[in-house]
């Protein structure tokens, strides 16, 4: 029986890796890989077989239970298995279901943490998600489908000093913004939406929660972090000064 080990990817630079998850990845017989891991990433693993297995491999995320199923067959034929998830494994990618199969079918794991995404862009902008005086904690969120209730806690947490960062958020801008409306967020908290952090294509918008739904006109292929919270105000007011220097006369 072979051991299934769960790698953090990190948000994308092939460098924001661990040295640990690098080290494995050598090693790998076979590795199971999400979608928004990239080819040179796969290329540390030059003896291993690469599977895809994200959403845009055609598995869609529903059938976990395929993914799981296909971890403890390979654990049974492989002695190092890799399984590798952007960001850090354990932030909504679903590891623990992962863990809790490959547990049941009495496999040996092991989870090497990753540079979750809120951080590499928080890296990426220079802007501390806990600067003093402004934002006493972090908040890793990602929108409750339909159920603006259940965005109560962070939005309450947004009004008293708290930085989110929202994973999978953007294509719910507009119910979002109602949502935190309604539970009493000022439409001016500054909103700071990125896209493939830490890679070449990175790109970045600084809009406030108002105009947020005007970033859903916002194209992009890659994945999309957005990152709401008064920390960004000075990003705000320096893209504002900008646009005025840059009108004629
Ligand atoms: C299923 S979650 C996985 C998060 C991952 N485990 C982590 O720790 O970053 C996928 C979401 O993470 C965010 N994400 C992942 N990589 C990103 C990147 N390089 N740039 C921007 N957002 C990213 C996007 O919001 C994307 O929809």
């Amino acid at each position: 029986m072979g051991k299934v080990y769960l790698v953090g990817a990190g948000p994308g630079a092939v460098d924001l890796m661990t040295l640990r998850g690098a080290r494995i990845l050598a090693s790998a017989d076979i590795v199971f890989y999400d979608a928004l891991v990239g080819n040179e990433l796969l290329s540390l693993a030059p003896r291993a077989i690469h599977v895809p297995v994200g959403k845009r491999s055609g598995i869609a995320s529903t059938d976990q239970r395929i993914i799981n199923r296909c971890l403890v067959t390979a654990a049974r034929h492989h002695q190092c298995v890799v399984r590798l998830k952007g960001g850090d494994p354990m932030v909504f990618g679903r590891a623990q279901e992962e863990l809790d199969a490959l547990s049941a079918a009495g496999i040996d794991t092991e989870v090497v943490p990753g540079i979750t995404t809120a951080l590499a862009a928080s890296a990426q902008v220079k802007i501390a998600l806990t600067r003093r005086g402004t934002s006493r904690s972090i908040i890793f969120a990602t929108p409750a489908i339909g159920d603006g209730e259940a965005d109560s806690d962070w939005a309450a947490a947004i009004k008293s000093q708290s930085t989110v960062a929202l994973y999978m958020g953007l294509n719910q801008a507009e119910r979002l913004v109602q949502s935190m409306k309604f539970h009493g967020v000022p439409g001016n908290t500054p909103v700071l939406v990125m896209e493939n952090v830490s890679t070449p294509d990175a790109r970045q918008m600084v809009t406030t929660l108002s105009e947020l739904p005007e970033a859903n006109n916002w194209r992009h292929d890659g994945p999309v972090m957005v990152l709401i919270g008064r920390v960004f105000d000075r990003m705000v007011q320096t893209e504002a000064v900008e646009l005025l220097e840059a009108l004629p006369g």
